[in-house]
């Protein structure tokens, strides 16, 4: 009998590659969690397809002048009229990294959660300045939360 998995989806944009890294990471997190489907995807190639048929979303953002990445932002535009009625207690949670801040896409990102109705899963992580050994270990650590909570649909 083959049962279908809960699937976690993961989106995120980079331009430098800091957060295709963290992104990355935070898969291999997740991926201990063998009773969980995870979709790693960059935001610009994600959709509504991906957003409903999943349990939970970790949504990974460089800060860019402020704000979220504009690509995470035209997720948002591109899903919300679609998904707002079908994704109300969705699981979330978010990672931010950012040179000297990060605090604004984290703040941006909530507002458009409240949007949607979706409910924070985790305290959320923001990396400032170069990933450190530790940061990396705390991103796979929220990787594997993340999907352990979503695999137990205890969120
Ligand atoms: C166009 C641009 C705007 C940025 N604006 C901010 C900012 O407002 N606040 C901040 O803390 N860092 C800012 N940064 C720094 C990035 O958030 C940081 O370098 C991040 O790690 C980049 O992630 P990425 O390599 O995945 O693109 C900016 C970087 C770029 C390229």
């Amino acid at each position: 009998m083959s049962i279908t998995k809960k699937k976690l989806l993961i989106i995120y944009h980079s331009q430098g590659g800091t957060m295709e890294r963290l992104a990355r990471r935070f898969a291999e997190g997740a991926a201990h969690e063998e009773d969980v489907d995870t979709l790693l995807k960059p935001a610009a190639e994600a959709g509504l397809d991906d957003l409903l048929q999943c349990r939970g979303i970790a949504i990974g953002s460089p800060e860019y002048f402020g704000t979220m990445a504009g690509m995470i932002k035209d997720f948002f535009d591109r899903t919300y009229e679609s998904a707002r009625e079908k994704t109300i207690g969705l699981p979330f949670v978010l990672f931010v990294c950012a040179g000297n801040d990060g605090r604004g896409a984290i703040t941006q990102i909530e507002r458009i959660a409240t949007g949607y109705k979706w409910r924070q899963a985790l305290e959320h992580l923001r990396i400032v300045g170069a990933p450190t050994e530790d940061d990396l270990d705390r991103i796979e650590e929220l990787g594997h939360t993340m999907a352990a909570g979503v695999g137990m649909g205890i969120f």
